[in-house]
């Protein structure tokens, strides 16, 4: 037989590319594809790209530049773009790099089998089609070995058309998994050793999958796969505030395995902007929300995206997003300058100077990571369940994640990845805590 060949991906972006980027492996693996950590030792590389921010397509159109000469030195290998600036971008890849054999969408890569074949015998292929079929019906049912973690997509697209976010053109329409297909996939998970699963969707908590008894809520979702022996941890990412339902609230407070971290992006603090962003919500309805959830579970970790510089947006609207930061406390933040992206509605308006965006970037970054900083160290001398994930750098010891989503580093020789142990947070630092057995 011969050697297996050699599949190489480079995510960009999200949580949910990471997710499309494993379930590409596994899809190719059924081609006879093995991974490689090694681009250089490729047969195939495969760039999974994001489209969200800032030049991303330029990126990618750089990086298949530097993949030239691996080309020239290995006539075989073949170079793929998936992801969102594929379904974005599609011909116009192919057209601008000769290097490029094959183009996917986020919607087509079961297909990536049958593309695969096509281009080994010289030809091009090009699949950025929203299809009838469902993907996870055509790709592998069983999931490879894997860690003590592992993402599960429930929920794909968005229809809410942020103003600013290209998400709704390049994922499109939201569509939520059948429920219990995805029970399946969870039991499927844990008995491969998964302790901890983080449910996926670009709008995950408008999730309304069909159940045996009708849609099923992601609270009911979360409920009913808290059920599931061996099952330890359970988290979900990325929510609209729109979207937190009443259930979802109270599951906080009643489902011990529904962890106290939750990423909730409000992206201004000004109902302003937040109206000129189409975003539904105000900074107020926001702030009640966030105290629905503490009232449920105290201890919740809030975490948020935020957009500085969308057009319009003055410094009385940036102070307004700064008193909110304020107001919430949050324990870890993303924060992004505005970046206009083709064909989206706020692209058409008038830009603010990159200095105006900058400078507000920092300040608000400043104070982000002071509120982290305080968040972390108010961790120290507490006691906190870990999940050991990997060994750490420095020998005996481990890596894993508190139930706050805390990097810990335990002195802990003999631990096994998988086990959840309770650990006492002796110190911070700069973006990890570090722990001792209790
Ligand atoms: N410019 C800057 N940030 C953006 N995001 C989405 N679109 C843009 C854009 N055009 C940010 C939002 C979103 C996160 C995933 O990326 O904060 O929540
Ligand atoms: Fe983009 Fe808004 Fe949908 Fe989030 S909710 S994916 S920011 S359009």
């Amino acid at each position: 037989m011969s050697a297996p060949r050699k599949l190489f991906i480079k995510t960009y972006g999200c949580q949910m590319n990471v997710y499309d980027s494993e379930r590409m492996a596994e899809a190719l693996g059924a081609s006879g594809y093995v991974t490689t950590e090694r681009a250089e030792d490729a047969d195939m590389i495969l760039l999974n790209t994001c489209h969200i921010r800032e030049k991303a397509s330029e990126k990618v159109f750089s990086e298949l530049g530097r993949l030239k000469p691996l080309k020239a030195a290995n006539p075989d290998l073949k170079i793929g773009v998936a992801g969102c600036v594929a379904q974005a971008e599609g011909a116009e890849i192919l057209r601008r790099a000769p290097v490029v054999d094959l183009v996917v969408g986020p919607q087509t890569y079961h297909r990536l089998p049958a593309m695969e074949a096509e281009i080994r015998k010289g030809k091009r292929a090009l699949d950025t089609d929203f299809p009838a079929e469902d993907k996870f019906d055509h790709l592998p049912r069983t999931r490879p070995k894997r860690g003590p973690t592992a993402f599960l997509t429930v929920q794909e697209g968005c229809d809410k058309f942020c103003a600013f976010c290209v998400v709704p053109y390049t994922r499109g329409a939201e569509v939520s998994r059948p429920a219990d297909r995805l029970l399946g996939e969870a039991r499927d998970l844990v008995e491969r050793g998964v302790r901890e699963i983080t449910l996926l969707g670009q709008n995950v908590n408008a999730y309304h999958g069909a159940g045996p008894d009708g849609d099923w809520s992601l609270a009911r979702l979360v409920r009913e796969l808290a059920r599931i022996d061996g099952l330890e941890r359970i988290r979900y990412t990325t929510s609209h505030p729109n979207d937190m339902s009443d259930d979802l609230i109270a599951a906080h407070g009643e489902e011990a395995k529904l962890m106290p971290y939750l990423h909730l992006p409000v992206q201004s603090g000004s109902d302003r902007i937040l109206k000129a962003m189409n975003r539904k919500h105000t900074a107020d309805s926001y702030l009640r929300l966030i105290e629905r959830l503490r009232r449920a579970r105290p201890d919740l970790l809030l975490s948020g995206d935020f957009i500085v510089g969308f057009p319009v947006e003055t410094e009385a609207d940036f102070q307004a997003t700064m008193a909110l930061v304020r107001a919430v406390n949050y324990g870890q933040a993303y924060s992004f300058k505005y970046s206009a992206r083709p064909g989206t509605p706020a692209a058409e308006r008038p830009q603010l100077p990159t200095e105006v965006l900058d400078d507000r970037l920092q300040r608000l970054q400043a104070l982000l990571s002071d509120q982290q900083r305080a968040a972390q160290e108010a961790m120290v001398g507490r006691e906190v369940g870990v999940l050991f994930e990997k060994p750490g750098r420095m020998p005996g010891q481990m890596v894993g994640k508190s139930d706050h989503l805390h990097a810990v580093h335990v002195t802990a020789p003999d631990q096994a990845a998988g086990d959840i142990r309770r650990v006492r947070i002796t110190a911070s630092a700069a973006n990890s805590l570090a722990g001792e057995l209790v």
